[in-house]
């Protein structure tokens, strides 16, 4: 494989980005390679496959991937691909089998991957197959987090918690905040962008920048809110290594919508909250942020987590789920699932002006001319550093791109190096 020359495309201690990586087909090629099939990507929160024989059919990278919970309750992953012709096996979304059985040829495989049952394998292949072998492809490591389910592709990866690194403190701001953590209720939002997937990436990960002049108009229909417009200096951008950030607002800074019901729930816990998370909490509050490389969840207007699935170097299937604390209240959850569906769902005042703008972006510098321009990623360019109470990158402004740079830098890490001791 050719590695492109990573240098050129990605400058992040100059804070220069070339357009080249948001719709280049050799450059989207390599980030499958190198990116989506080494670094753990989220699959599924665990309350998505509670009961043994429940399933959940999703993607790695562009590989279809099946996570399903077998009889003994063992979470397995396994890519979604029959070993025979390379049909794809189970075409549901999610389930409950006792199998899953291919429609053309009708092999059998149980809920742990394993190929159980083949049509005429004494009188055909005369007992000669070596089915112990023609399962399907299971991925080389799987584990969890304060239930959200990642794998990895790779066996060389390091463990989950160690990819994870700083950030689990941050992700526990959002999905173990309450006593039972989270659930994930109703079903999920699919649909298609002509985008690249670095661009809700970064945005979801760092960009607070946009939020008073793009959604400008969503904020004065009082919809919902965009915390990170408001005139105050409080808020910074966080980075925790290996390309993961969030932006944080200040401990005063309300994210929630102005909806009584979830302010005064929010209110209510507040207390409960810090002492579970500790004092940082009294210090920022993580509202929004990306776990590299396509995992995003944001905390303020509503409460959604979502997967930038990568469909070509110009184009993403977005899937976005609800989620809230198991304990609240179900007027909470379901003031929650009315706010989601009006600021961030396919129709959603505040989803609208974000998609039309990373379209724009990924598919203008398509031209010759174009490609020769470096873009710009300066913003707080040396006004950032190591915060050793939150054991972060941290910004010193509000708006920064200095998530963006750690996001980048990481990236071309990924892209140049052969292997994780590389890295
Ligand atoms: Fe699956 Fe033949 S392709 S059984
Ligand atoms: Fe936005």
């Amino acid at each position: 494989m050719v590695i492109a020359d990573i240098a050129s495309l990605v400058d992040t201690e100059r804070g220069l980005i070339s357009p080249r990586i948001f719709n280049e087909r050799g450059i989207y090629q390599q980030e499958l390679e190198q990116i989506f099939a080494r670094c753990w990507l989220f699959l599924c929160h665990e309350s998505q496959i509670a009961q043994p024989g429940d399933f959940f059919t999703t993607y790695m990278g562009e590989d279809p991937v099946i996570v399903a919970r077998d009889k003994s309750g063992k979470v397995n992953a396994f890519l979604n691909l029959c070993a025979h012709r390379g049909n794809r096996v189970c075409r549901a979304d999610s389930g409950n089998a006792s199998s899953f059985i291919c429609s053309y040829h009708g092999w059998t495989y149980g809920t742990d991957g394993k190929l159980i049952g083949v049509p005429n394998l004494q009188d055909a292949y005369y007992n000669e197959l070596d089915t112990r072998n023609l399962g399907m492809a299971p991925v080389a490591q799987l584990d969890s987090y304060k239930g959200l389910i990642f794998a990895t592709f790779d066996p060389d990866a390091p463990p989950l918690l160690d990819y994870l690194g700083g950030m689990t403190w941050y992700l526990d701001t959002f999905f173990d905040r309450q006593e039972g953590g989270i659930e994930v209720i109703g079903g999920v939002h699919k649909w298609v962008l002509p985008s690249n997937w670095k661009l809700p990436a970064e945005n979801f990960g760092g960009d607070a920048y946009h939020v008073p002049w793009s959604h400008v108009s969503a904020i004065n229909t009082n919809f919902s809110v965009g915390v990170t417009a408001q005139p105050s200096s409080s808020g910074q951008m966080v980075s925790l290594g290996n390309g993961h950030g969030l932006i944080a607002v200040g401990p005063n800074d309300v994210p929630d919508p102005p909806v009584a019901v979830i302010r005064e729930y929010e209110a209510q816990i507040r207390p409960k909250v810090v002492d579970r998370l500790g004092e940082r909490f009294n210090r920022l509050n993580p509202i929004v942020g990306t776990v590299f490389p396509n995992f995003s969840f944001l905390r303020a207007s509503s409460r959604v987590f979502r997967v930038w699935q990568p469909k070509g170097p110009d184009k993403i299937e977005i899937w976005s789920w609800l989620f809230v604390d198991k304990a609240a209240p179900a007027e909470v959850k379901e003031a929650l699932r009315l706010s989601r569906i009006r600021g961030f769902s396919p129709s959603g005042t505040f989803e609208q002006d974000d998609m039309d703008n990373w379209q724009q972006c990924s598919q203008t510098p398509r031209g010759v001319i174009a490609r020769r321009r470096q873009l710009n990623y300066q913003q707080g360019l040396g006004r950032e550093g190591y915060d050793e109470e939150l054991k972060a990158w941290t910004s010193d402004f509000k708006y920064s791109d200095s998530n963006h740079r750690q996001f980048y830098r990481r990236w071309g890490q990924m892209m140049a190096a052969r292997n994780w001791s590389e890295l």
